[in-house]
């Protein structure tokens, strides 16, 4: 057997060397989650028992979703982990998840500041960055102003109601013909691919004033590359957790650097372009209100908050880059639900047949007169769930929840997945039924029901693209069945098992769609 000199003790085996570490990292870890003092009153948190060095990674496995569920069933709605070298608390229930970040909001309102983060928007991303509070707030509103202002401005013609509803109007023109381009020369189509680049059209219509082609190598190049960056955002990445992970070489890790690099290249050279064009008197898009807002700022001596023009800037790269990859993921699983469901496929177009007709398209104002497109929306985010966790938040000081003590700077999860999937609000969660959220006589949606579906987040972190995002979801759904007809290829298995990431996928796949009146193009 090897032997490893020890000069103090001695010729030791490397299995005993190793022994020693091991009892050395238990005694070590024991100490350090002993040594945390409780408030009196408080208690410490549950939680399986963790290996040393990797805590509880193993047990994660590669559904953290699944396993932290069932975890929650054993230690309770607050639990901790240790990843790695971190302690991870875990939230699920949804009395629980809303107390912590609405009624306790400001306590878990934080960002950890994870390794994986800092590659993202530069380390300056507003959703990802551990901007301090008064920064975060002031970015945030800056953001969320903007979108509001650039998605409700009159559209181009009396027709639109708004500019947010012309484009969604125009980009699925444009993909049905790409679809039924797709489909008479290859007969058979990726949905996600074509999908995502008319919801990259929509955002990039309203942050940079332009639309990019179908076939655009630039933008395909680019979005392609979303799914290679939720796979390393999802949480619990081990890199963010094992700090030796960080200096050994991980494809992954390389892959994720780059696009971020990419990401950052493409947008900087568009608003490089903005600031050149930019005029004070003619505000085309989100990049010029920004690069306007910093110019004001400049002669706003009372301004208290100082964000330099790089992170004001900066924002649109996150509203690009939330904006399009979330949606088309949803539209996505949308279409697959179609397909898995024909009978509710049919349920939905005939919905639309004899509330709209078929002569005109769908509108926003539509929304409230078709239920069940409604309901199939709210069921498609909870039976998904495809963004099983909120971005992982942080205790911004020393707090407690439900009587648990959790200190300052502790990573805190939010099992969005489980609330969507809880027996306990949930009959038959497993399965998909739209129905559940109607009245019995299916002309209304339960509104009640509708606000426990939890995919936006909540509280003072909750998604700031949740408004456009349920209409934009809304109204390319209520276009695409109206004109089109899905359908499972021979020879094409359907798999709906999704892919863990901050959004999840479902694998890439081929199907068949028709115009469902062949007359229209
Ligand atoms: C169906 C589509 C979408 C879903 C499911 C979704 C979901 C989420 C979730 C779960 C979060 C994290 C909340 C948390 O950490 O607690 C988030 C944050 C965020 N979302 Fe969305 N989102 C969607 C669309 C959008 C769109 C269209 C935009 C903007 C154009 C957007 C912009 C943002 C931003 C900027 C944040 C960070 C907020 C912050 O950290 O303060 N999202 N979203």
């Amino acid at each position: 057997m090897a032997l490893m000199i020890l000069p103090i003790f001695g010729a030791v085996s490397v299995f005993e060397a190793l022994l020693a570490l091991v009892v050395l990292c238990l005694v070590y870890l024991a100490l350090k989650r002993y040594s945390t003092k409780i408030p009196e009153g408080l208690r410490r948190l549950p939680g399986p028992r963790a290996l040393p060095v990797i805590g509880n990674m193993l047990e994660l496995g590669r559904k953290p979703y699944l396993s932290l569920t069932e975890m929650s069933k054993r230690y309770g709605e607050v639990f901790q982990v240790q990843l790695g070298s971190r302690p991870v608390v875990v939230l699920s229930g949804y009395e629980t998840v809303k107390q912590a970040l609405t009624k306790q909001g400001d306590d878990f309102s934080g960002r950890p500041d994870l390794y994986s983060f800092s590659f993202i928007n530069d380390g300056k991303s507003l959703a990802f960055s551990t901007d301090k509070a008064g920064i975060w707030r002031t970015r945030r509103k800056l953001a969320y102003s903007a979108l509001r202002s650039f998605s409700n401005l009159e559209g181009t013609t009396s027709e639109y109601s708004c500019v947010l509803e012309e484009h969604i109007c125009k980009e699925s023109g444009y993909l049905i013909k790409e679809l039924n381009n797709v489909m008479k020369t290859e007969g058979k189509f990726d949905p996600f691919r074509y999908i995502v680049v008319s919801v990259a059209n929509v955002i990039c219509g309203m942050c940079f004033g332009r639309r990019y082609d179908h076939h655009d190598q630039e933008l395909l190049g680019l979005i392609n590359l979303s799914e290679d960056f939720v796979k390393v955002t999802g949480s619990g990445n081990p890199a963010d957790f094992i700090p030796a992970l960080q200096y050994l070489p991980d494809k992954a890790m390389k892959k994720f650097v780059d696009i971020n690099s990419r990401f950052c290249n493409f947008v900087q050279k568009i608003v490089s372009e903005h600031y050149i064009t930019f005029d004070k008197d003619n505000i085309r898009d989100i990049t010029d209100s920004l690069i306007d807002h910093c110019e004001d700022r400049k002669l706003d001596e009372n301004s208290n908050v100082q964000i330099s023009d790089e992170k004001i800037v900066g924002i649109v790269n996150d509203l690009f880059g939330a904006g399009f990859d979330t949606i088309s993921t949803g539209l996505s699983w949308a279409v697959m639900y179609l397909v898995a469901y024909p009978e509710i496929e049919e349920r939905l177009f005939t919905e639309i047949k004899e509330k709209i007709g078929l002569d005109r398209t769908p509108t926003l104002s539509d929304r409230n007169n078709l239920p069940l497109l409604e309901a199939f929306i709210l069921e498609l985010f909870r039976h998904s769930s495809y963004l099983p966790f909120t971005i992982p938040h942080c205790a911004t000081k020393d707090t407690s929840l439900n009587g648990y003590f959790i200190p300052k700077d502790t990573c805190v999860f939010i099992n969005q997945w489980q609330i969507n999937h809880d027996p306990e609000l949930w009959e038959d969660p497993s399965s998909f039924i739209p129905d559940r959220f109607l009245s019995d006589d299916g002309t209304e949606v339960n509104k009640l029901d509708g606000e426990k579906v939890v995919i936006f987040g909540l509280g003072r972190r909750r998604c700031i693209g949740e408004v456009i995002a349920r209409n934009e979801v809304f109204l390319f759904l209520a276009i695409i069945i109206q004109k089109l007809h899905f359908y499972q290829l021979p020879g094409e298995p359907l798999d709906l098992t999704p892919e863990y990431g901050l959004t999840m996928k479902h694998k890439r796949c081929h199907l068949g769609v028709k115009l469902r009146d062949e007359n229209a193009q």
